[in-house]
């Protein structure tokens, strides 16, 4: 064999590994890239079905403080996914129950002054210690929940 054709050989051979070594980089830095991109969108994405499926199996919340809620109040909190309300009566029973209305799903508020629950949407009016609909729309009762005071915590649960 010439030293010409060796030499042609050679460059040739060179030629081929510099071209499958830039596929490659090129290849591996594509891979990066989607990647970067890909993960935060996929996140975004799957993060709100993943948060709404772990707030639909919460069936205990723990309130911080809310032992301190003043006789003849109430206050909202989320019990998982929903809003839920304590309720703290005048004569100290601590109820808590759904706070979604049944009839189109607003959200129910306490009325002190005429110790019932009350769903500003429609007029809907809810027994207050026990949830039951009274009158307006609603076709069913608020869900009430377990309340046991701790200290100066009150844990809610699904019964
Ligand atoms: S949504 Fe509550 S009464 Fe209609």
């Amino acid at each position: 064999m010439s030293e010409f054709v060796k030499e042609q050989e050679a460059i040739e051979q060179e030629t081929v590994m510099r071209r499958t070594f830039i596929r490659l980089g090129i290849g591996a830095m594509a891979t990066g890239y989607a990647a970067a991109i890909g993960y935060p969108i996929y996140a975004y994405l799957s993060t709100p079905a993943k948060r709404a499926a772990e707030a639909g199996s919460i069936t205990e919340v723990r309130l911080e403080g809310a032992a301190k809620l003043p006789a003849g109040s109430a206050m909202v909190f989320k019990f998982g996914h929903k809003p839920a309300l304590l309720i703290h009566h005048r004569d100290g029973r601590w109820v808590a129950m759904d706070a979604v209305c049944t009839h189109l799903g607003c959200t129910v508020q306490y009325e002190t002054d005429n110790n019932r629950v009350f769903c500003a949407c429609h007029g809907g009016v809810y027994d207050a210690v026990t949830g039951e609909n009274i009158s307006g729309p609603p076709p069913k009762p608020l869900s009430v929940y377990r309340v046991e005071v701790k200290d100066a915590n009150v844990v809610v649960a699904k019964s």
